[in-house]
């Protein structure tokens, strides 16, 4: 970390704006919806309350992901409609971070000039800063290449009560061909493990139950710091040390990727009683060429050696995917070793992407190689197809056993549900009349669709 600024230094500063209420919009990733909460906190510490709407907020703050170009569709979309909204009390402020405003900070202020504040993903805690400088000089663009401040140093007002994110690590020293998460997030830093497992006891002390350890390469955690010489693994150790945290539940992690998985580390998910017995190993495609040319540092053989290791090492583990379909240069034949992949491996659950070319990454120079798109839409189907129906299979086989259940929230749906996660990661609904909102309980499932999973209480 190059250096912190001091929380006082940045939220301190005047004016304080009691009485007025903000609101946070985000898209993307865990990391974006945690440093949302991060924003939340250094507002609610300048003096605003949450609003429970966009049409009641004074102060905006839109965090936006850049990963597919989707993502900047729907935001361009988004700061259109978002015009209209400015107009209607010309005071209000709108502010615009993330990695897409990092990643296109002028084309930002080109197709939305109403916008006041671009901030970068890299100095999040001077937020305050400039929405003070802005009341005074007019629009402002603050976009920096380094990192100045962990948004960790923030206060945060988390979403849920019971389950928080905990930052391990920010940014990603890989060069995945396609990512261009590197480009916006900046190289790895680890945190201290004495700053995160304080964090773990503080949040347990407000009440949480389960926190999800976050970094893009978890288990490359802690290469960068220099703790007292020792060659010990890193990650695995912390996983070790948080495990200790009284009144703790349940620790999950997101994402390992599957070059640095160490035989340890599943071991000691194996053994550590708080360590979800899930893992989550984004192998992209099944096909070797493909995977040389995603520069994702392993082989299928390889990746499977892993798996099957996961398998054996950990019972009952539950594992998920990430798949991208139509990397440049994939054929019908590199598709297929992607899907027999997929029919091996079993996996709860298959996050599926459609290939989208990003700036400055070296796969968008691959043009010459694009896969038509109407070939990428049905291999997409295909693989769809194909993971419903293992992924149902696989969510039948909790129905009559017994679990864990953490309950965080009411279903989308409909008040007579609250739902939460079995270990295994699966959502699971259960009748709101018996339970509530934070319990840890023992359940017995009695259905499963390919996606959820239903219960009631032992
Ligand atoms: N650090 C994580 C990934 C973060 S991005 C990891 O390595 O696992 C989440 C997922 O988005 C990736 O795993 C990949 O499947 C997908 N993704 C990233 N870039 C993409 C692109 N250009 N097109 C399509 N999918 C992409
Ligand atoms: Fe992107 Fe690869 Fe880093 Fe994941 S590991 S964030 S896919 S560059
Ligand atoms: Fe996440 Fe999107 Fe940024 S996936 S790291 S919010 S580009």
């Amino acid at each position: 970390m190059k250096s912190t600024v001091e929380l006082t230094k940045t939220v301190k500063a005047k004016p304080s704006r009691n009485g007025l209420n903000y609101f946070v919009k985000t898209f993307g990733c865990q990391m974006n919806e945690h440093d949302s909460e991060r924003i939340a906190g250094l507002f609610e510490y300048d003096g605003m309350q949450k609003a429970s709407s966009v049409d009641e907020a004074d102060v905006l703050f839109v965090n936006t992901c850049t990963i597919r170009e989707n993502a900047d569709d729907k935001l361009y979309g988004t700061l259109g409609q978002l015009k209209k909204w400015k107009g209607e009390r010309p005071k209000r402020k709108l502010l615009v971070g993330g990695c897409a405003a990092q990643k296109d900070k002028e084309l930002v202020r080109q197709r939305a000039p109403w916008v006041d504040v671009v901030i970068g993903t890299h100095n999040l805690t001077n937020i305050v800063n400039l929405l003070n400088q802005t009341e005074d000089w007019g629009p402002i663009t603050e976009v920096i290449e380094e990192i100045q401040s962990l948004p960790t140093d923030a206060p945060s007002i988390r979403e849920s009560e019971v389950s928080a994110w905990l930052t391990i690590q920010i940014g990603c020293n890989n060069s995945c061909t396609f990512c261009i998460v590197p480009s916006v997030r900046g190289p790895e830093i680890s945190r201290r493990p004495s700053d995160i497992v304080n964090e773990a006891k503080a949040m347990v002390a407000s009440g949480v139950k389960e926190i999800t350890l976050l970094g893009q390469n978890v288990n490359s955690y802690g290469r960068d710091l220099k703790i007292n010489g020792s060659s010990k693994p890193y990650f695995t150790e912390l996983l070790t040390e948080l495990n200790e945290v009284e009144d703790l539940k349940r620790i999950r992690f997101t994402s390992p990727h599957p070059k640095d998985f160490k035989e340890h580390t599943l071991q000691a998910v194996n053994e550590l009683s708080k360590v979800s017995k899930q893992i989550h190993m984004p192998l992209q495609s099944g096909s070797n060429k493909i995977l040389r040319n995603m520069q994702r540092g392993y082989t299928q053989e390889k990746y499977m050696e892993k798996l099957y290791l996961a398998k054996e090492t950990i019972a009952d583990v539950s594992l998920t995917t990430d798949i991208i379909v139509g990397f440049p240069g994939e054929t019908d034949k590199d598709f297929e070793e992607t899907l027999k992949v997929i029919r091996e491996g079993k996996f709860d659950a298959v996050y599926m992407f459609k290939f989208s070319p990003r700036p400055g990454t070296k796969a968008n120079y691959m043009k010459d190689d694009f896969v038509e798109k109407a070939i990428i839409d049905s291999r997409f189907m295909e693989l769809k197809h194909l993971q419903t129906e293992i992924s149902h299979q696989r969510y039948k086989r909790f129905i009559g056993t017994q679990q864990d259940l953490l309950i965080e929230k009411y279903s989308k749906k409909t008040d007579e549900f609250l739902s939460g996660k079995i270990d295994g990661g699966q959502t699971t609904h259960i009748s709101s009349e018996t339970v509530q909102i934070g319990d840890y309980i023992k359940v017995k499932i009695t259905d499963a669709t390919p996606f959820a999973l239903t219960a009631v209480p032992v």
